[in-house]
């Protein structure tokens, strides 16, 4: 093989140059890491409070998710979906005891689960154009999805788009019962609006969407894309309110890292899918459903379900603290391991501060932090995070952006000593 200059300033100059431009890229060149932590590629270590936007809930490089790809890739690595093989179906049964749903159909990612629940809520409620989705919300990039993203901003260049959306007011539950009616064939929600802003739904808005479903006829369909499998502290985020979908979709941590999404279906969708209605060449593959596999193992044996809610309400109060003595933060949402910080200021400036002081973190819409670490992040990693935010956002910053690695930073200093990521 061709040896390539692999620095960051020779990575920069070749996606510039040959790769389509459809992400403007933090320049932050992550190369390894273990556990919660990254380091990047002049050996820098930063505690990785995103996770590769809610997908490594393991951190990186663990041990179980290692061992199953390395037994894995003795294996098939891919089965065509005319024939069988074991892991999906383990992983389709897992799921859909786990979710109170019947059945489970695999896909790549996200927006294709989403696709593929709109597909077969229209195969269940023929005739019925109509979607009902909240303003703000997310469910992918492909054109079914992107239709009934609330963002307009991302659907606006794409249009005209799959007919039929209208966008209501999160946790507005009368109007989204002015929304409803007997032409509506879906009512999609994410019990925890991610994109968005992390925006929770209410148990009430949720009991209400399901009687609206059930009065009507629609179904019932949540992306649990972001908020489930777990991360806030149940397998799905419905649970907490005990309203069961008739749909839920599911993606990010599913695969350990691999690309692979699932769409389970309740009652309503009994029957009425047929071979060849849908399908997909690569989703379900064995060794991202072993993966998936390992990742409820892990879930299950590790007890994380409990770390993940107990470390959620002990930052929760911290961020709140951390609020009632900081006028720059308007408000704290979330639960779990999925928090959004709202900022009376741009969120991206103070993301790029927090960045250089070693916490790597995303933003959603223009002023809102947002924090999607791994379960399995130390606590000390959330009481260093809250140190550095507070003093980033009392102004007395290091103005040099110093960055974890450098002795200057007492992050970097209690880092070191706990040992470096080997390379
Ligand atoms: C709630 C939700 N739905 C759908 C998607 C789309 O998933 P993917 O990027 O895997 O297509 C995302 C991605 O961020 C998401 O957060």
């Amino acid at each position: 093989m061709l040896l390539h200059d692999e620095s960051p300033l020779a990575v920069e100059a070749r996606e510039k140059s040959f790769i389509l431009g459809t992400y403007a890229r933090t320049s932050f060149h992550p190369r390894s890491g273990r556990g919660a932590r990254l380091v990047d590629a002049d050996g820098h270590i930063y505690w990785d409070l995103l996770g590769g936007i809610a997908v490594n809930v393991l951190g990186h490089q663990h041990p179980r998710l290692v061992k199953t790809l390395k037994d894995g890739s003795k294996e098939l690595l891919h089965v065509s979906n005319l024939f069988y093989h074991p892991a999906q179906g383990i992983l389709g049964e897992r799921l859909v005891r786990a979710s109170g749903l019947l059945r489970a159909f695999f896909c790549n990612s996200g927006t294709e689960a989403n696709e593929a629940a709109l597909k077969f809520a229209r195969l269940a409620n023929p005739g019925k154009s109509e979607i009902v989705a909240l303003e703000e919300s997310f469910h992918g990039r492909t054109l079914g999805s992107l239709s009934l993203t609330g963002h307009a901003a991302y659907r606006t260049p794409f249009e005209p788009l799959v007919p039929g959306a209208k966008f209501v007011a999160p946790n507005d539950i009368a109007a989204l019962e002015a929304a409803v009616n007997e032409k509506t064939n879906a009512i999609f929600l994410e019990p925890v609006l991610g994109e968005g802003g992390i925006v929770p739904l209410t148990d009430e808005y949720l009991a209400a969407a399901r009687r609206l479903a059930d009065r009507t006829g629609a179904i019932l369909i949540f992306d649990e894309i972001q908020c489930g499998l777990g991360r806030t502290g149940t397998l799905f985020a419905y649970q907490h309110s005990g309203i069961v979908p008739d749909i839920v979709t599911l993606a990010k941590p599913l695969g350990g890292g691999l690309p692979l999404g699932a769409v389970l279906t309740g009652e309503a969708i009994e029957g009425v899918v047929k071979p060849g209605h849908h399908g997909t060449t690569f989703g379900g593959n064995p060794l991202a459903c072993r993966l998936g596999n390992a990742v409820l193992d892990e879930i299950e044996q590790s007890a994380l379900l409990a770390r993940v809610r107990e470390i959620g309400d002990w930052f929760g109060a911290e961020l709140r603290a951390l609020q009632s003595r900081t006028p720059a933060i308007v408000e704290v949402r979330g639960l779990g391991m999925m928090w959004g910080i709202e900022l009376d200021r741009p969120a991206k400036e103070i993301a790029a501060q927090l960045l250089a002081k070693g916490f790597v973190i995303g933003t959603a819409r223009d002023n809102v932090l947002r924090l999607l670490p791994p379960y399995i992040t130390p606590k000390k990693a959330f009481v260093e995070f809250v140190a550095a935010f507070e003093e980033v956002l009392s102004g007395c910053r290091v103005v040099e952006l110093s960055i974890a690695g450098q002795p200057d930073n007492p992050t970097t200093r209690q880092l070191a000593g706990q040992g470096a990521i080997s390379k």
